[in-house]
């Protein structure tokens, strides 16, 4: 059976707002752009940088605008069908930008010129340009990966002497207003499912930014992290019950599959989440870290 871990477009779709307001948050906590420009390279360089497991975007869409100026991007994704949908550049030059998406921030200019590359970074990390790049980065990625290949990247990373930043890394809480009996069922079943293999070996899942952290500090990282959750008030927006009714049905999904006896209760569970999504709101746990090599 292939253990391939897939993802929609549509669904990458979804989340962005929140995944930006969130990394908004974090990125102030982390001082994120200040710490940044400590691993800047020198005038006339441009930024060289690397998304892991890139979707569609996303990260170069929040993170790119901060980073402000020239900058090349290596994009790896085993998913020929989320690679197709990059352009090949990305610029925001006064207020023309050329984003998929409204953006939401208006920094200063700059220009990301992109390469795309299906690899699969299960088996193929140690290929990348690792002493090429100034910055690694993976948004939403950890929760899949396991030890060992974390400590592989950080290895890979450490004898670059690269900064990495690793955002929206799930840590495995949801916090429903109103409860639900069945809340705390179907989240110990939904992350028992998260450690299942998702290509990488046993998946960390929730525990990931903590293994993260500890990989980063033994390779003698400068390690910050701050919350990046996701605040989803189905009363005030829309779309924040929309992505609680496409979270009931994962979750549920997930759940019944870990435990095919509770399925009419996990499907139960759901119906009064989507049910309600317009009357609740959902808090989901979320970490961003920033790690930088010890010259810096
Ligand atoms: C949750 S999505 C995040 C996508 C994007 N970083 C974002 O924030 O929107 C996880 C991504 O990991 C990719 N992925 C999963 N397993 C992979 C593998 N073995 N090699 C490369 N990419 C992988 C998926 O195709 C998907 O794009």
């Amino acid at each position: 059976m292939s253990n391939k871990e897939t993802f929609s477009a549509d669904w990458l779709r979804q989340r962005e707002p929140f995944d930006t307001v969130a990394r908004d948050h974090a990125a102030e906590r982390l001082r994120l752009s200040a710490r940044l420009r400590a691993v800047r390279p020198d005038g006339g360089v441009p930024w060289r940088v690397i998304d892991l497991a890139c979707g569609t975007g996303a990260n170069l869409r929040w993170l790119a605008p901060r980073l402000v100026g020239e900058q090349e991007w290596l994009v790896v994704d085993h998913d020929a069908a989320l690679l197709q949908r990059w352009p090949e550049r990305l610029a925001l030059d006064g207020d023309n930008a050329n984003f998929h998406q409204p953006l939401a921030y208006s920094g200063t200019a700059f220009h990301a010129r992109i390469v795309r590359q299906q690899t699969d970074l299960a088996r193929q990390l140690h290929t990348l340009p690792w002493h090429a790049a100034h910055l690694v980065t993976a948004s939403a990625l950890l929760d899949l990966v396991s030890l060992d290949w974390l400590q592989q990247m950080v290895g890979h990373a450490a004898a670059a002497r690269v900064a990495l930043l690793f955002t929206l890394s799930v840590d495995g809480r949801h916090q429903w207003t109103p409860k639900d009996p069945q809340d705390a069922t179907v989240a110990r079943l939904f992350q028992a499912h998260q450690r299942r293999n998702k290509g990488f070996g046993p998946a960390l899942g929730p525990e990931a930014i903590e293994a993260c952290r500890g990989v980063m500090l033994a390779a003698g990282y400068r390690v910050f992290s701050a919350a990046s959750d996701w605040r989803l008030d189905g009363r005030a927006q829309p779309n924040a019950a929309a992505l609680q009714c496409a979270l009931a049905d994962g979750m549920a999904a997930a759940a019944s599959e870990q435990d095919p006896a509770s399925e009419r209760s996990m499907t139960a569970w759901r119906d009064r989440r989507r049910a309600n999504a317009t009357a609740s709101s959902l808090r989901v746990g979320h970490v961003d870290v920033l790690a930088l090599p010890p010259t810096h």
